[in-house]
C-alpha cells in the first residue's frame, strides 16, 4: 500500500492548474445513462472514483472511450446488466446515483445498498423516498435497492434535509419523467448546477438549479452532448490552505471562485491577502495565521469538505477556533493523527477547539478519509521533520497528482511505493 513521505517547512508558492471537480464528473458521467447517444466529458480529474465510476458504467453495458487529454465518451446505446454491484459500491458511495437514471431509461435498477462509511452512516432514505414519490415500486432484497417504474411520473419532492446526491439522483431521474418535478430544499451546491448544465445540453428541461427549489419538465428522450467539467473547489481550497499554512504566495487557475466564497472569507479572517480573478485565485500569506471558527452547513456556507484542512490551519495558528461539523456525525477522524502531531485539540460534541500550536512534529499517522488525508499532508507541510502518511489510498480518491502539484509549489513531498 502506498505512503506519501512529507517534510515539513517550505514555503509554497507558485501556481497550481486545478483539475475538473471530481463531485461534479461523478454524477456527470452517470447521467449518461439517460441517453442512447454519445456524452463527451472533458476537464475530467485523474483520480481513482473516476475510474471506479468508469467501470460501474461499463459493467452496467456502457462503452467508454477515454482520449489522451482525458476526455471522456461515455455511450449507453443499452444496457446488457441493470446491477451495480456491491463490490464496486461499497468502495464509493456516489454509485447510488446510477438508481434515478438508470430506473428512469430502462425501467429497472438495482444498486448494492452503500452501507456504512468512516464518515457516519450516510443512509440513502431520501433518494429512496424521492423515486417513490414519483411513482417507483422499489423494495430492499439481499442488501441491494430493487426498483421498477414504467414511466416515472412528475412530483413535488420536499427533501427532509439536503443531499448533494439525492437531489442529483432525483434530477437525472425527472428529467425522462411524464410531467413536472419540483425538488423543495434541494442542494444548491455549484455541482448540482453544473450536471443541470449539462443535462440541458441533453435536451432536459431544468430551472433553478443552483437555488433550493429546482423544477424539471421531463422529456421523452434526451440526447448527446459535449460538456467540460467545472474546476474543483475543494481541491483549489486545499491548496490555499496550504499556501495560508506555510505563509506561502500560491496561485489556483481554472476554478471559478464565486463558488469558494464561504471559506475565501475565512482565509481572510485568518489573516490572507487575496486577489480575485475571474477563474484563478492567488493566496498570499505574509505571517502566522490567525485561529478563525468555521461551522459547516449545506452551501452557500462553509464546506463540509474543506472541514479538516481548516482543523490543521488552526493547529498552527495564533489563538484558538471552533471547528463545528453539522454536517456527518463522524467527520473528525483526523483529530486524534494530528493530537499525534502536538495539535492542541479539544472535542465538546460536534466540536473541535483548536489552539494553535507553534510547531507541530512529525509522526507516523493513517489517513482514514478522503479530507482527513488532505488535513494530514497540510500538517506534513508545516511539521518539523518527516512525516509519513499510510493509506493515502483515500487521498488518491480525490486529488489529481496531489504530489506533483505540490511538489512544484516547492513542497518536500515523495510517494512510497
Ligand atoms: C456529497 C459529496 C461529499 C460532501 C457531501 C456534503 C459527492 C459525490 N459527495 O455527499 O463530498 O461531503 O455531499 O456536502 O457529491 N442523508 C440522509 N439520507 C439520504 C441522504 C443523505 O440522511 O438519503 C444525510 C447524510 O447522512 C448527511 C447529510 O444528509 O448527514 C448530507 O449528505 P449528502 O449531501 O447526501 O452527502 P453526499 O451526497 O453523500
Amino acid at each position: 500500500m502506498d505512503k506519501l513521505a512529507v517534510t515539513g517547512g517550505n514555503r509554497l508558492s507558485g501556481e497550481v492548474k486545478i483539475s475538473g471537480a471530481k463531485n461534479a464528473a461523478l454524477p456527470i458521467l452517470i447521467a449518461s445513462l439517460l441517453t442512447a447517444d454519445t456524452l463527451r466529458i472533458t476537464n475530467v480529474p485523474h483520480l481513482n472514483d473516476i475510474t471506479t465510476t468508469l467501470h460501474l458504467l461499463g459493467d452496467l453495458g456502457v462503452e467508454i472511450e477515454i482520449d489522451e487529454k482525458l476526455g471522456v465518451a461515455a455511450t449507453a446505446a443499452s444496457i446488457t446488466n441493470p446491477r451495480a454491484d456491491y463490490d464496486l459500491v461499497k468502495t464509493m458511495r456516489a454509485s447510488i446515483l446510477v438508481l434515478g437514471p438508470t430506473l428512469a431509461r430502462f425501467g429497472h435498477a438495482e444498486v448494492a445498498l452503500p452501507g456504512g462509511c468512516a464518515i457516519g452512516a450516510r443512509p440513502v432514505d431520501l433518494h429512496i423516498k424521492g423515486l417513490e414519490a414519483m411513482g417507483a415500486n422499489i423494495d430492499i432484497r439481499d442488501g441491494y435497492v430493487v426498483a421498477e417504474a414504467k414511466r416515472l411520473q412528475g412530483a413535488r419532492i420536499v427533501c427532509e434535509l439536503v443531499t448533494v446526491t439525492g437531489t442529483e439522483n432525483l434530477m437525472m431521474a425527472a428529467t425522462l419523467a411524464d410531467g413536472v418535478t419540483v425538488i423543495e430544499n434541494a442542494a444548491r451546491e455549484p455541482e448540482v448546477v453544473d450536471l443541470a448544465n449539462c443535462l440541458n445540453a441533453m435536451g432536459a428541461q431544468i430551472t433553478g438549479a443552483g437555488t433550493s427549489e429546482i423544477t424539471i419538465e421531463g422529456v421523452e428522450a434526451l440526447h448527446g452532448a459535449t460538456h467540460p467539467v467545472i474546476g474543483d473547489r475543494i481541491e483549489a481550497g486545499t491548496y490555499l490552505v496550504a499556501a495560508a499554512m506555510t505563509q506561502g504566495d500560491v496561485t489556483v487557475t481554472r476554478v471559478g471562485p464565486s463558488t469558494m466564497s464561504a471559506y475565501l472569507e475565512k482565509l481572510r479572517e485568518a489573516g490572507a491577502e487575496l486577489e480575485i480573478g475571474e477563474t484563478s485565485v492567488r493566496l498570499v500569506m505574509n505571517q502566522r495565521p490567525q485561529a478563525v471558527s468555521v461551522h459547516t452547513a449545506p452551501h452557500p456556507a462553509f464546506p463540509t469538505d474543506m472541514q479538516a484542512q481548516f482543523v490543521a490551519l488552526n493547529a498552527i495558528a495564533e489563538g484558538a477556533g471552533a471547528v463545528t461539523e453539522t454536517i456527518f456525525e463522524n467527520r473528525f477522524m483526523h483529530v486524534p493523527e494530528l493530537q499525534r502531531m502536538g495539535a492542541d485539540i479539544e472535542m465538546e460534541g460536534h466540536t473541535a477547539v483548536v489552539r494553535g500550536v507553534e510547531q507541530l512534529t512529525s509522526a507516523p499517522v493513517m489517513a482514514t478519509d478522503l479530507r482527513a488525508s488532505a488535513c494530514l499532508v497540510l500538517a506534513g507541510l508545516v511539521a518539523g521533520g518527516e512525516t509519513i502518511i499510510d493509506r493515502i489510498y483515500h487521498l488518491d480518491r480525490g486529488y489529481d497528482s496531489i504530489e506533483q502539484k505540490l511538489s512544484a509549489l516547492g513542497a518536500t513531498i515523495k510517494r512510497i511505493h
